[in-house]
């Protein structure tokens, strides 16, 4: 028996595939790289933006005739959309077998073992016979224990691991669905991840990515069954214990809420040598009446001071942001506020978007949306903005010795390998030009090597191992 799992989104709902994948592969699935061969295909979905909603429905009304030819195949739909929709996806895709949130990857589990391996059992959650007397079953509640539970993982790649610290979100800004589809925020126990990270330096890995919606504020909602030692009080405090675990080289954590970002953080990714030298810390929008519609609860002012602070603290960090352009009520005069703090402080990186209307959020009930052809003119100049930031960035490094973690072959060039710098640039290398034998290239993989930059590039660098 096979599976077939297509991810969209953020590294969360990518983390969440390993799981599923996991799940799978417990019960003794193959994962196909291809739909025709599937017994089983999962759609693991993103609803962040209006453009990833799509693709998932154009790419599940291709599904369509799969099922008509082989009306075994079963199709699960999981994640953001998957919760946010419900049964409403059973109505329009009535081939549809199964719908599971974010919050209900466990039930998948049940779900195989009572649908695909045909020993009945007890009723998972809300279960409907379509006209074709087929059951559609759908696990979308809320389930406060979730993260208190240990699923099996089978993690892609072999030197960097996802972890999850926390799931949902709390914060609702006013543009955002996640809070809606991730539920509220919980953070999983010290003990729990701790445990994680000491298996995953067993397996050989050598860098984690600690993941949550707000990193900032691990630890914030601890219940009796979270608080499990008196050490780890908050997300520096989690920091501190995984960095004892021998093996692992590199730490580093997505995403961090500006107005979580303590003196406390800093001070630890400065004096934690595993920390990894970048900040992903999304500013939204320059202007402050937008930071406040959109509920972020900063001020720009106070968000510069955040970065001086990083900058003083750790002068060779690197930060990344994301920016909504053409938010509701977005003047020419608010968008420059924007662009001016792109110049100001000069980013490594951003990610960029179009404002999207998302169901049930605050900010569809504004005032003054802006035309779409406006949104699209501010997204561009805000790219073509930060393109030549990036690369004067990059260019500064040019003839510099720059330590990597080498993660493997480079996708585009079978003759490199890849790795990244701790400020999370991406560098592509020669090993040695006159021996290109694979074993020597393999023998490098997980390895922290001195590359000296020859080139940069737009979105990478290049360079040679010293
Ligand atoms: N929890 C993270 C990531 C949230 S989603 C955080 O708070 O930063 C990632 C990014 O998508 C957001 O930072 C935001 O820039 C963008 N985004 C979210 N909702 C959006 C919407 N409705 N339209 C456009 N961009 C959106
Ligand atoms: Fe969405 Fe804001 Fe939560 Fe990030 S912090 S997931 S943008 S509500
Ligand atoms: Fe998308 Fe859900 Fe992540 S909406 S960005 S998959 S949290």
């Amino acid at each position: 028996m096979k599976f077939y799992l297509k991810t969209y989104g953020c590294q969360m709902n990518v983390h969440d595939s390993e799981k599923i994948a996991g799940i799978f592969s417990e019960a003794g699935y193959g994962q196909t790289e291809g739909v025709k061969d599937a017994d089983v295909i999962v759609l693991n979905t993103c609803s962040v933006r209006q453009k990833a909603e799509q693709k998932v429905y154009s790419d599940l009304g291709r599904l369509k005739p799969l099922k008509q030819k082989n009306p075994a195949l079963k199709i699960a739909v999981a994640g953001c959309i998957a919760q946010q929709k419900g049964n409403n996806l059973f109505k329009r895709f009535p081939y549809v077998d199964f719908i599971f949130g974010p919050q209900n990857i466990d039930s998948l589990q049940k779900w195989i073992n009572d649908q695909l391996s045909a020993v009945s059992g007890q009723s998972l959650g809300s279960e409907i016979r379509n006209p074709k007397s087929e059951i559609q079953i759908t696990a979308l509640r809320e389930n406060p224990e979730y993260s208190l539970k240990t699923l099996p993982i089978k993690r892609e790649g072999q030197v960097r691991a996802w972890v999850s610290i926390m799931h949902g979100c709390d914060n609702f800004c006013s543009y955002c669905v996640v809070p809606y589809t991730r539920g509220r925020e919980k953070s999983r126990t010290s003990r729990d991840i701790y445990n994680e990270v000491q298996d995953i330096a067993g397996q050989g890995f050598k860098e984690i990515t600690l993941l949550g919606q707000n990193v900032n504020s691990y630890g914030r909602k601890q219940d009796e069954k979270t608080v499990d030692t008196t050490r780890v009080r908050d997300f520096p405090d989690l920091l501190k214990v995984i960095h004892e675990v021998p093996g692992i080289e590199r730490i580093r954590f997505v995403t961090s809420h500006p107005r979580d970002l303590s003196e406390k953080l800093i001070d630890c990714i400065r004096d934690l040598p595993k920390i990894c030298e970048h900040m992903h810390l999304p500013i939204q929008a320059g202007s402050d009446k937008i930071l406040n519609l959109m509920n972020r609860r900063y001020t720009y002012q106070q968000y510069k001071e955040k970065i001086g602070m990083l900058r003083t603290a750790i002068p060779d960090i690197a930060i990344t942001t994301d920016i909504i352009a053409g938010f509701p009520g977005e003047t020419d005069e608010e968008f420059n506020y924007t662009i001016n703090a792109l110049k100001e402080i000069e980013f490594d990186g951003i990610f960029a978007f179009k404002y999207s209307e998302r169901p049930d959020t605050k900010a569809l009930n504004l005032p003054e949306h802006v035309d779409e052809d406006i949104k699209a003119q501010r997204l561009s100049q805000v790219l073509e903005l930060q393109a030549s930031i990036t690369y004067n960035k990059n260019k500064a490094l040019e003839g510099k010795a720059v330590e990597i973690l080498v993660e493997g072959v480079s996708e585009t060039d079978k003759h490199r390998l890849t790795g990244r710098t701790m400020t999370n640039k991406i560098v592509n290398f020669h090993w040695n030009t006159e021996n290109k034998s694979s074993n020597r290239s393999s023998s490098l993989i997980g390895r922290l090597i001195y590359v000296k930059i020859l080139e940069a590039k737009q979105h990478s660098l290049y360079g040679k191992k010293i």
